[in-house]
C-alpha cells in the first residue's frame, strides 16, 4: 500500500488521509509506493494498451477508475522542423489527443476515481481553463458536482465551453488564477470539497504516465523531455514517474527535465537562471499563452528538483515566439495544438540557437493542449476565408486559375 510523504521534511501520512501538504512544514507532499515489493513485470505493462491504466500498479487508485480512455497519445516525428533546427530526433508527445483535448485528463481519471475511493461527494479547482474542463468531464462521468474557479476574462473560449457543458459550477473571480487558487483551498478546507489542483498528490500520479508513454513509444530514454510550465506540476510528475522507474531498474539514467515558461511569467526560469534557492512569485504575470499565465507556481519546489537534479534547464520565450511556433506546428507538421503546448518547441528552437541543445540529442516535447482549446487567438493570426459569390467563374478567379 502507498503513502503520502513529504518532500521537505519526509513527514509521513496515511493514503486516506484527505491532506494537500505537509501539516508540519507547509512544504509539498509525494505518494511513495513500496517498489520492491509491488512485483511489476515491465513485460506486463507492454501486453496492456498503452494508457494511464497500464501502469496502475504504481497508480494509487483501488476502486473500478472513473476513465473516459486517457493517455495513448501520439507520439510525433518533427520531419520539418526538426530538419530546419538541425534535430533529426526530435518529438512532439500530443496531449491535446486525450479526451477533453489537454494532459489535465490524466491527472483527473486518477484525481476524481481517488475522491470516490477517498468517500468525497464533489470536486473543486481554480484553474486558467484546461483543468476546469477536465475536472468537469470526469466529474460528470463520476455523477458528481464539480465547482470551478476561474479568472475572468482570460480563459479561452474552448474550456470555458467544455467547464459548462459538461456541468460545472463554474465562477469567475474578478483576479488572477493565483488568487483563484487560494480561495479554492479555502472553500476545499472549510467545505469538505477535494480539491484537484496540483498541489493534491494524486493528481499528479496520473501525470506522470506521459513519462512511462513516452520510453515506451521511443524504447528508450531521451535525453531531454521540455516541458510548458505553469503551475508547474506536469514536470515534476513526469520527473517523479521517471525516478519510479529507475528505482525499479527498468531505466538506468534519466532525461534532462526542461521547462518553458512565457517571458511574462517566468518565476521558475528566473529562479534556475540566477539560481536561487526558491521561486519569487511574479505579481503581474502576463501572456497570450494564458493556460500558463501563472505566477506563483505552487509545485515549484518539486520542479526546481526536477530540472536540477537532471541537469535541465528553463528558459523563457516571448508571445510572438509562441504564436510563430503555434503556426509553424499547424502548418509544416499538421499537429495543432494551444499558444502554451507551443512555448516547448519555440523554447527547444531557442536552445538549439544558444547552442544549449546539442544537434544530436533526442528530444521530447510534450505538446499539452489542443488547438481547439483557444480558437480565438487562432482566427486572429489568420485571413479570414474569402468570401464569393456562389459560381465557377468567381471560385476560378478567387484560386487565380
Ligand atoms: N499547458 C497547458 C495547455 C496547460 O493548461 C497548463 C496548465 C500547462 C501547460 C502547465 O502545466 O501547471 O503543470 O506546469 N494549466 C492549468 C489549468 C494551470 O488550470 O488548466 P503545469
Amino acid at each position: 500500500m502507498h503513502h503520502l510523504a513529504c518532500i521537505h521534511c519526509g513527514a509521513k501520512y496515511p493514503p486516506d488521509e484527505v491532506i494537500y501538504s505537509c501539516r508540519a512544514c507547509g512544504h509539498p507532499l509525494e505518494v511513495r509506493y513500496p517498489l520492491d515489493r509491488l512485483g511489476i513485470e515491465r513485460a506486463e505493462w507492454a501486453k496492456r494498451p498503452l494508457s494511464v491504466w497500464r501502469y496502475r500498479e504504481i497508480l494509487p487508485v483501488h476502486i473500478q477508475p472513473v476513465t473516459l480512455r486517457e493517455g495513448g497519445t501520439p507520439l510525433y516525428h518533427l520531419d520539418a522542423l526538426g530538419k530546419e533546427m538541425g534535430l533529426p530526433h526530435l518529438y512532439a508527445k500530443h496531449e491535446g489527443m486525450n479526451p477533453s483535448g489537454s494532459f489535465k485528463d490524466r491527472g483527473m481519471t486518477v484525481g476524481v476515481s481517488m475522491a470516490l475511493q477517498l468517500g468525497k461527494r464533489s470536486v473543486a479547482c481554480a484553474s486558467t481553463g484546461n483543468t476546469s474542463a477536465s475536472l468537469a468531464m470526469y466529474a460528470a462521468k463520476a455523477g458528481i458536482p464539480s465547482v470551478v474557479l476561474l479568472p475572468s476574462g482570460k480563459v479561452a473560449l474552448g474550456k470555458v465551453a467544455q467547464a459548462l457543458i459538461h456541468g460545472a459550477r463554474a465562477i469567475t473571480i474578478r483576479g488572477n488564477f493565483d488568487r483563484a487558487l487560494e480561495l479554492v483551498q479555502e472553500l476545499c478546507d472549510k467545505h469538505g470539497l477535494y480539491l484537484l489542483n496540483s498541489m493534491n498528490p494524486y493528481r499528479l500520479e496520473g501525470q506522470k504516465t506521459i513519462g512511462f508513454e513516452i520510453l515506451d513509444q521511443l524504447g528508450y530514454v531521451p535525453d531531454r523531455i521540455v516541458l510548458p510550465v505553469g503551475n508547474a506540476g506536469n514536470i515534476s510528475a513526469i520527473h517523479k514517474g521517471l525516478r519510479e522507474l529507475r528505482e525499479l531498474g527498468f531505466i538506468d539514467r534519466l532525461p534532462m527535465m526542461t521547462g518553458i515558461q512565457a517571458e511574462g511569467s517566468a518565476p521558475v526560469v528566473r529562479a534556475v537562471q540566477e539560481n536561487l534557492p526558491e521561486v519569487i512569485p511574479e505579481a503581474h504575470p502576463e501572456t497570450v499563452a494564458t493556460a500558463i499565465r501563472i505566477g506563483a507556481p505552487v509545485n515549484a519546489e518539486k520542479a526546481l528538483r526536477a530540472i536540477r537534479e537532471t541537469g535541465g534547464t528553463a528558459i523563457s520565450v516571448s508571445d510572438a515566439e509562441i504564436l510563430s511556433m503555434q503556426r509553424a506546428l499547424a502548418s509544416r507538421e499538421g499537429i495543432g495544438v494551444e499558444p502554451a503546448s507551443a512555448a516547448s518547441v519555440a523554447g527547444v528552437k531557442k536552445l538549439v540557437a544558444a547552442g544549449v541543445i546539442g544537434r544530436d540529442e533526442r528530444v521530447v516535447c510534450v505538446v499539452t493542449g489542443h488547438l481547439l482549446k483557444d480558437p480565438e487567438t487562432v482566427v486572429k493570426q489568420c485571413e479570414p476565408p474569402q468570401e464569393i459569390e456562389p459560381d465557377l467563374p468567381s471560385l476560378l478567379s478567387a484560386l487565380r486559375l
